[in-house]
């Protein structure tokens, strides 16, 4: 998909084409992306080409983009996968036969979401409406999640056969513990934004009509940190869940120092 920034450059051109062909829209402005999940008419659903789109978004991000927003364009986030898929559309599913091929197949796939918990940049997931399966993991994979008071996250998977496979399992279970994730993925219920709000799926929470607003503010206070301290914050908070006590604090020492060096000169 090439360089997929706005230059008007004829590359561009083609990364545009590639990227209205998955259904996303990129638009940089200067430290800020926001990538737009663009076939409203289908309730932004998801195919293989997005996800591939979404990964190669991530790949060629300039290097000066420090905030990225994910949004919805027309009445909801995402309605998931798109469901033609399972009946012909577009390009087959596989059977899962070769099970060393759909594993990569997979993997790939999975590339469009794991890219934004890089810490070079803090992602924003801008939620209304319908997040599900496919786009309620989306959201899962961004760093914040700033809901609409419309938004409605469902796991949709099991109820079609399937898990969830878009990264979304560990930051769910993180976020709301096992037995919160099993009730909410077993039963594929929807969450309300009240619930959301309690339960940590939301950062925020606002009015429908204020989302784009509080986007723009969450934006603005996030490029008003220190840009190297913002990298090596967002890196010791996601290391925090995995690492001991004491490795924890290694890694404060030793991001401190860094931060020292860069700051004094060293
Ligand atoms: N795939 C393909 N098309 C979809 C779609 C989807 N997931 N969701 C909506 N659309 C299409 C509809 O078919 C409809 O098309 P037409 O106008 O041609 O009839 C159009 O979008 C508008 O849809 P609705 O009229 O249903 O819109 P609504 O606002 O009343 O309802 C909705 C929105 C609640 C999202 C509803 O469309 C819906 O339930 N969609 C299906 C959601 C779903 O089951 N997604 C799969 C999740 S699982 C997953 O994502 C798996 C994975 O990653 C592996």
């Amino acid at each position: 998909m090439g360089d997929a920034t706005t230059t008007g450059r004829p590359e561009t051109a083609r990364a545009d084409a590639g990227l209205e062909k998955a259904g996303l829209r990129l638009d940089v402005d200067g430290a800020v992306a926001t990538v737009t999940l663009n076939r409203p008419e289908r309730r932004n659903a998801m195919t293989f080409d997005t996800w591939r789109g979404l990964a190669a978004i991530g790949r060629s991000l300039p290097s000066d983009v420090r905030v990225v927003v994910l949004r919805g364009e027309g009445p909801c986030f995402s309605a998931g996968i798109d469901l033609g898929m399972f009946s012909g559309e577009g390009e087959g599913f596989t059977d899962g036969s070769d099970a060393e091929a759909t594993d990569r197949f997979i993997a790939e796939l999975q590339e469009g979401y794991t890219w934004l918990r890089r810490p070079d940049i803090v992602t924003v997931a801008a939620v209304h409406g319908h997040a599900i399966g496919g786009g309620f993991q989306l959201a899962l994979a961004c760093d914040i999640r700033v809901a609409a008071d419309d938004v409605k996250f469902c796991m949709k998977e099991p109820a079609l056969g399937l898990v969830p496979d878009l990264t979304g399992t560990k930051p769910l279970v993180e976020i709301i513990g096992i037995g919160r994730a099993l009730e909410l993925c077993l039963t594929a219920r929807t969450v309300h934004a009240d619930e959301a709000a309690r339960l940590g799926l939301a950062e925020i929470v606002v009015p429908r009509d204020g989302l784009d607003g509080a986007v723009g503010d969450l934006v603005a206070s996030l490029l008003a940190v220190n840009p190297g301290a913002a990298v090596a914050t967002k890196r010791l908070l996601w290391e925090a869940a995995e690492n001991t006590l004491e490795q924890q604090c290694a890694a404060e020492r030793r991001e401190q120092i860094g931060r020292l060096r860069q700051l004094f000169g060293k």
